[in-house]
């Protein structure tokens, strides 16, 4: 089943078309890979689905609804999550209360303080945070901060989590736990949408892939596929090749 499909959506800053006629789907258990070179529109796309940004035409579909003019926080209660390319965690909080934040946004009356702290623990637990669950965010590293977020989006149970750029700057180590911890979330019935650059997570979690390019598909496939795909290696490397 379909669970995300954009209909030849547009998103223009002023005179700069950043997102231009874009379609295409994402199954639901899918792992979809976002990829493309700097500025072609990734993190827009997220903002569009996410509906911190309205496009200037076409349609965004989730579960064949059309949320194109929904609100985010409308958005996120009907299951869609989302990391940011620069993580934005309250930092005067702990890591338990971040999660929390998550786990109660919508939910307030409806689960018992008990009952949030022990999921949230669950998912602390499987980003390997559980031990630093009392610590202020403000006193974790970059990569720390970004799990804290992941945590945050996970604790809203989506159906769909939107990643932006979650690996940059992990050693190889952290890239091969971070690839069976994304495989552990889709195992649990939650369809992933990557953006990243580091090839390495692209290949070792997506068996599709869709290029963007000036705001423009310019390929879609198997990893392998686009990675030899001549209007891909130009978009990447420029003409002169
Ligand atoms: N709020 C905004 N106002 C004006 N221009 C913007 C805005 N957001 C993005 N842009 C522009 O839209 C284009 C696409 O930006 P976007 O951030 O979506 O690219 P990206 O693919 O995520 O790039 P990167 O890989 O560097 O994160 C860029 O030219 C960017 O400068
Ligand atoms: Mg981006």
């Amino acid at each position: 089943m379909t669970l995300l499909q954009l209909e030849r959506v547009t998103k223009r800053f002023g005179g700069l078309i950043a997102v231009n006629g874009l379609s295409f789907k994402i199954e639901e258990n899918d792992i979809l890979g976002l990829i493309g070179p700097n500025g072609a529109g990734k993190t827009t796309v997220f903002n569009l689905v996410t509906g911190i940004l309205k496009p200037d035409s076409g349609k965004i579909i989730y579960k064949g609804e059309d949320i194109t003019k929904h609100k985010p926080y409308e958005i996120c209660k009907k299951g869609v999550a989302r990391t940011h390319q620069l993580s934005k965690p309250f930092i005067n909080q702990t890591v338990l209360q971040n999660a929390l934040v998550g786990r109660f946004f919508g939910h307030m009356n409806k689960i018992s303080d008990e009952e949030a702290i022990e999921e949230v623990s669950s998912i602390l637990k499987l980003l390997n945070l559980y031990d630093k669950r009392s610590e202020l965010v403000k006193n974790l590293n970059i990569l720390e901060r970004k799990t804290v977020e992941l945590a945050r989006a996970l604790a809203t149970k989506p159906s769909l989590l939107l990643l932006d750029e979650p690996a940059g700057g992990l050693n190889p180590s952290e890239l091969s736990q971070f690839i069976d911890t994304i495989k552990e979330i889709s195992r649990r019935n939650i369809t992933i949408c990557i953006v990243e650059h580091v090839m390495k997570v692209i290949t070792g979690l997506c068996n599709r892939v869709v290029v963007i390019h000036h705001g423009e598909k310019i390929a879609e496939g198997a990893p392998v596929e686009v990675a030899s795909d001549l209007n891909v290696i130009k978009a990447y490397l420029g003409e002169a090749i």
